[in-house]
């Protein structure tokens, strides 16, 4: 799909002229006011199409009209929502060219629009013999340029992270993740096994000892001259849960392959960053490995050592992100960057307090996730604060090492939270749970079933913003 900004979309010739109706007001096409507003009491509330034919008097050979719903309840988030079904409704049509003529509202849609035509866009069928052939080829509209050409860069970068998550854990290895990560021009270093044991990732490696496949740690970097603040963004990239030796049942394991989603959503960041300048440094880092209950696995009642030199005895083989993570934050906190921020689809427990709708956050600056939050709200991803009280590491507590990797199920997100804590030091950090969100069950708003690309409207928007 292409997006082409045009100075009047109702002269282009185009299959359908999407034209807006806010609820109870009149739309600019007099077609469209004479049979959907005044014949057929067509109100024009959120999401609501009208379709009508044109006999080919005019250049668009059909008119959709579009309900917004209430002028003054209308903002750049439903735009990108109207707009993701504007286009949905034209794929069903088969429709190729697709012209909107919006009129009446006072904000900048550019970039909402542009996510909601390419969010909509998305479908992952490369494992189908037999493709649908019912893209929409143009797209046309009054915006500015600007505006389109950024978030058409953002949405590559969503579809990326939404095709590398939607792919099975047969092909997204840690093995093949390391291959991606060396693809984007960046100065990149990938640790194996060996490498990983001198630095002393003694946890990461623990987790990956159950699986043939090896683990790798990824650590790719973006910088420019003087750059304004170094951020490092870590991404969990369990490439499949089986839980290990405390294995899951069948019903949970189904959709495990989507336990590398962090990860996804680090590479969709880094495989765009160069294109946009950003006057930030940025380390995209991912411990990549698989959970598996193989002979060499570990076990409950193992104690491990991180990077730092803390012990950890795993008490439930099935805690194995924060596990990962510690050694990964560790990793982050000796590069001396100003903020870390990690994603990872980390507890079901987050998934019940949350449903698919926000991820959870939490961190040890109260700034820094308000800017966080604040970004994502403006980019249709929802944020939900967590507490990180030291009371919830009263759990954690082992008799004979520094920590229990698990401890009581209730307050399980920030249980993880705190334990990830422990792992971070002297650096402002922010911790994201996607468990609920990454990976969607059933449409959900723009989106389809499946990979979410959850986590890249914000993080790569905020590091946009930062310079
Ligand atoms: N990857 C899972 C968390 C998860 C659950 C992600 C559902 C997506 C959807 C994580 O590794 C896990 O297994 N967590 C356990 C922790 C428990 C053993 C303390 C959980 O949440 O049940
Ligand atoms: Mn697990
Ligand atoms: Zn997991």
């Amino acid at each position: 799909m292409e997006i082409k900004v045009v100075e009047n979309s109702k002269t282009v010739e185009s299959d359908i002229l999407v034209v807006n109706l806010f609820e109870g007001e009149k739309t600019s096409s007099d077609l469209a006011n004479e049979y959907a507003v005044e014949q057929d009491n067509f109100k024009g509330k959120f999401g609501e199409t009208y379709l009508l034919p044109t006999y080919g008097k005019e250049p668009f050979r059909k008119v959709l009209v579009l309900g917004l719903g209430k002028k003054e309840e209308f903002c750049p988030n439903k735009m990108r929502e109207a707009v993701a079904k504007a286009v949905k409704k034209a794929m069903q049509m088969e429709a190729k060219r697709v012209a909107f003529s919006f009129e009446g509202i006072d904000f900048d849609y550019s970039e909402q629009f542009t996510m909601g035509a390419f969010i909509a866009d998305y479908r992952f069928d490369k494992y189908k013999s037999e493709k649908k052939d019912n893209k929409v080829v143009e797209v046309y509209v009054q915006a500015s340029e600007e505006g389109v050409r950024k978030a058409e860069k953002i949405a590559a970068a969503m579809t990326f992270t939404r095709n590398l998550a939607n792919e099975p854990a047969q092909f997204a290895t840690p093995t093949e993740l390391a291959y991606i990560a060396q693809d984007f021009g960046l100065d990149t270093k990938i640790y194996d096994k060996e490498e990983c044991e001198k630095m002393g990732m003694g946890a990461f490696l623990a987790v990956g000892r159950g699986s043939a496949e090896e683990p790798k740690f990824i650590h790719m970097k973006y910088t420019c001259e003087n750059p304004k603040k170094r951020i490092a963004i870590i991404g969990k990239g369990i490439c499949f849960d089986s839980g290990g030796l405390d294995i899951k049942p069948a019903s949970s394991m189904l959709t495990m392959k989507d336990d590398m989603s962090g990860a996804a959503c680090v590479l969709g960041i880094m495989s765009i960053i160069k294109e946009f300048n950003p006057q930030v440094e940025v380390h995209g880092l991912i411990a990549a490995c698989e959970n598996m209950p193989g002979s060499k696995a570990y076990k409950p009642g193992d104690i491990l050592t991180a990077k730092n030199g803390k012990t950890i005895e795993v008490d439930n083989t099935d805690a194995e992100g924060r596990l990962t993570l510690a050694d990964a934050l560790c990793y982050a906190c000796e590069l001396g960057v100003d903020e870390v921020i990690d994603i990872a689809t980390l507890t079901g427990a987050c998934m019940v307090a949350l449903g698919s709708n926000a991820a959870g956050i939490m961190g040890n600056d109260e700034d820094f996730i308000k800017r966080l939050i604040d970004v994502g709200s403006r980019n249709g991803e929802k944020y939900w604060q967590l507490p990180l009280w030291d009371e919830y590491f009263e759990s954690l507590k082992s008799e004979i090492a520094d920590m229990k990797n698990t401890g009581s199920r209730w307050g399980g997100a920030s249980a993880a939270g705190v334990f990830l804590q422990k792992f971070v030091k002297d650096v402002k950090w922010a911790h994201i749970d996607i468990a609920g969100t990454a990976f969607l069950e059933k449409p959900q708003k723009e989106l389809i079933a499946g990979a979410s690309g959850a986590g890249v409207r914000t993080l790569l928007n905020y590091i946009i913003e930062q310079g």
